[in-house]
Order: structure tokens, then sequence, then C-alpha cells
């Protein structure tokens, strides 16, 4: 079978068509097209997401997207219209749009031509997400689902990255439902979320803990903000935390010492031990997350740096610094609550999926925890560690493909599809 799927759950309009065989326990699936138009050039500017800008931004390129991917996948051909038909049809589709604030006109004229592609299922995230943004995508699956007859299937945003680490090359892979994978462990941490998720089957989900505040990837985006580096600011933290470490370990090897800043900008005679942020929650009894306090905490001491020195920050030395301590502490909390969950759940594989799971320290210094685990484990079972490939790490359609798959398996098809709505909040 055929899905075609659709991600606008924030800053990325995206579709992708996946053909899926099952042989089987085995289920072996080919991406025929998986296409992103990224609205992070327009997000920059103004340093983050507005949600009515996203939903703007989707709007004018989900047409656009749905085309290339249909001409990807070989699927795209134009037919001749037939007035007739065609005033009907239109007539319902106005019905469709109107009601659900999908409004373009131009919709209309552009899907009447196409000929009804082979496509068995169409499936859409319908949240967590922001909301404007989510409807325009739900709205586009409902009006091509009407148009062509094709059902829809409603996907969770938050199990889309959990299958997000399953494809590994660009163009199959094979999921076997036999492998014995569970009990799972799923870290998400993306701009929006910081979650845990034990899956003790497939499809079985319990959050054990979350963030109480802001996710993970949102506070990366503000203390980047706060360092005048531009929307996102993961990538950015990481890339100075990175160097900083690097200098810090060439510095180390030299002269036997770490404290390179001791010898620093001498105005302010900033020793290492001057930057150390909490880890917020790190020995709490739950699974929870706060990360609203470390925030405060670089937002403090930049304040204070600035009090003795306005330009502090254009001391590259120091913003290097201050990136690398609140990335140490991130990745120090993340790490110890996952390997926590990792003994009382007696986890056979741990996932971890969202933006921030590109985070090469994150990656590293779980990879390390999970590797001194397997060490010293008197059995011969090991646990599993899997990442996104780096493509897959945001959001895109593929991962929904995938989930929509699943869904669609246990026939969570809409039968009214007036009913799906856009939820902002939804959870596993
Ligand atoms: O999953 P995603 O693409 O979108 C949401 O659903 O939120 O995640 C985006 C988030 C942003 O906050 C971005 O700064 C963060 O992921 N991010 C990173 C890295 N790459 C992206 N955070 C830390 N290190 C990275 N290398
Ligand atoms: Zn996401």
């Amino acid at each position: 079978m055929r899905i075609l799927a659709i991600e606008t759950s924030c800053d990325e309009t995206a579709i992708a068509i996946i053909k899926v065989k099952k042989i089987g326990s085995k289920i072996s699936f080919d991406i025929l097209g998986n296409e992103i138009a990224s609205q992070i050039a327009i997000h920059t500017q103004y340093g983050g997401v507005f949600p009515m800008m996203a939903k703007r931004e989707h709007d004018k390129n989900i047409f656009h997207i749905f085309e290339k991917a249909l001409k990807k996948a070989n699927l795209y051909k134009l037919r001749v219209v037939n007035n007739k038909l065609k005033t009907q049809k239109i007539k319902e589709l106005e019905k469709i749009l109107e009601r659900e604030h999908y409004l373009s006109n131009n919709f209309i004229e552009q899907i009447t031509k196409i000929k009804k592609p082979k496509i068995d299922a169409i499936t859409v995230t319908t949240g967590p997400g922001l909301e404007p943004a989510l409807w325009v995508g739900i709205s586009f699956a409902k009006a091509i689902s009407k148009y062509w007859n094709i059902p829809l299937v409603p996907v969770n945003h938050m199990e889309g990255h959990v299958f997000s680490i399953f494809p590994k090359k660009d163009k199959n892979f094979v999921i076997n439902k036999k492998e014995k994978i569970f009990p799972m462990l799923s870290l998400l941490v993306s701009g929006g979320h910081t979650e845990l998720i034990v899956i003790k089957d497939w499809q079985k989900y319990k959050k054990i803990g979350q963030t109480r505040d802001d996710a993970v990837g949102e506070a990366f985006d503000k203390v980047a903000r706060m360092l005048g580096l531009p929307y996102p600011g993961g990538p950015q933290i990481s890339k100075l935390a990175t160097t900083a470490r690097r200098n810090e370990s060439s510095n180390f090897s030299r002269s036997g010492s770490s404290s390179s800043l001791v010898r620093g900008p001498e105005k302010l005679e900033l020793s290492l031990k001057q930057i150390t942020f909490p880890r917020p929650m790190i020995h709490s009894k739950n699974y929870d997350f706060s990360f609203s306090g470390l925030k405060t905490a670089v937002l403090y001491l930049i304040r204070d740096l600035q009090k003795k020195d306005s330009d502090i920050l254009q001391n590259d030395k120091i913003k290097k610094e201050i990136a690398k301590e609140f990335e140490d502490a991130v990745v120090e909390t993340l790490v110890f609550k996952t390997i926590k969950a990792i003994k009382e759940y007696e986890i056979k594989t741990l996932i971890v999926g969202g933006g921030v799971s590109a985070n090469t320290y994150l990656q590293k210094q779980l990879k390390n925890e999970v590797e001194k685990l397997n060490f010293s484990s008197s059995t011969t079972k090991k646990i599993n560690i899997h990442f996104p490939s780096q493509k897959l790490t945001g959001d895109n359609a593929l991962m929904i493909a995938i989930a929509g798959y699943f869904q669609y398996q246990n026939k969570k098809i809409i039968k009214n599809i007036n009913s799906i709505k856009a939820k902002g909040n939804l959870s596993l």
C-alpha cells in the first residue's frame, strides 16, 4: 500500500510518500518521496517561531511541496478537466475549506487539474504543536481525502519522532515486528517537548516524565538569544561548546591545567569555577525535568558579567565557556534521568528523537553511559541505543508516514473527517 503523510506542526511544511509491504512479521518500507520546505530562514529574522507566521508560510508552501512529493513518487499526472464535474467537486471542496480555515481558491483550481494518485491512505499530524500551523496540514489532508475519497488517519507528532529512528538509508528499510526490542525507552527532546516514554510493546506508550516548564530545545534557543546567537540556537550553542571543549583539552595537554580562562581576559579574572550552572531536578524522585531555572541562571550570570564589562559578550572565550557549561548542565541532567529509567524499567532499547537529538555531545554522553552499563552488566543482554539519521532528527513527514502506517493497521481510520481537530497539547 501507499501512504501520503502531511506534517505542519511547527516550522517545517513536509510531505512524504511511502510504499509499504508486509511479509510475515517483516514490514518493508520504500521511500518514494520525502519533501520539506523549511521556514527557518524566516523565523531567524524574528528570533523564534510565531504561530500565525508559521501558518502563513505553510499556506504558501504546502501545495508546492505536495506536487513535488507526487512528482518524486511518479504519481503526478494531470487530467482533462470536466467542467460539470469540476463545478460539483468545487462545491464540495468549498464546504470543507470554508469550515476548515483553508481558504485558498488557488488550491481548488490546482487540485482539480491533478489525476487521483495511487494512494491508499492519507495521514496527518493532528498534534501536539502550534494550532494555527497544524490546521493547515489538517485542512489540506481533509480536502484531498474527501476530494479523492482516500481514507484519512490522524497521527500524534510525538509518535512520529519515536518511529524516526527506523529509516537508516535513503531509499528503504525493514521493521521486523518479531525483533526483541522491548521494553524500549524513548527520550524525546525538541523545541516543544522533553519527555521520557516507556514503550512496552508496539504502540504501547507510558509517559514517565516530562518538563515542567521550558522544553530543552526552547532553553537552547533562549540561551542562544541571550548570547546574541541566531535562531535556532541549539546548533549554535553546540558549536561553541564543542570548540570550548576542544580548546580546553588542548590547553590541558599543553599545560596540564584546564583553567584556560584563569589567564583569559584579565579584567574579569574569571575562573572556570565561577561558571557552573545548576542541574535542575537531577535528584528528584520522579523523571520530570525543569529548564527554566537553568535559563535564568545563565541570564543572571550574563547580567553580572555585563555589570563589570558591558561588552562582555564580544568576548568569544566567555561566550564559548557559557555555552559549554550550559550544554554540560542540560546533557548531564538528561543523561542522568535516562540512565536511571533504563535501570528501573530494565530497558532493552534506548531511542532518542526530536531536534535536540542531533546534539553530538548528548549523543556521545548517552552512548558512553549505555556502554558503561553494558560493560558492568552480568548478563549477556546488552542495551542498544538508536538515534535518527541526521536528516530525521528534526520535523519531517517520513516519520509521520511510518507512524500513520501502524495507526492504519490498528484501524484508526477516521469515519467522519469533520471530527478531526488540531490538538495543540495532544499527549502520547
Ligand atoms: O523537533 P524539532 O525540529 O522541532 C520541534 O518539534 O520543536 O526541534 C527543534 C529544536 C530547536 O529548539 C533547536 O534549537 C533544537 O531542536 N536543536 C538542537 C540541535 N539541533 C536542533 N539543540 C541542541 N543541539 C543541536 N545540535
Ligand atoms: Zn518535533
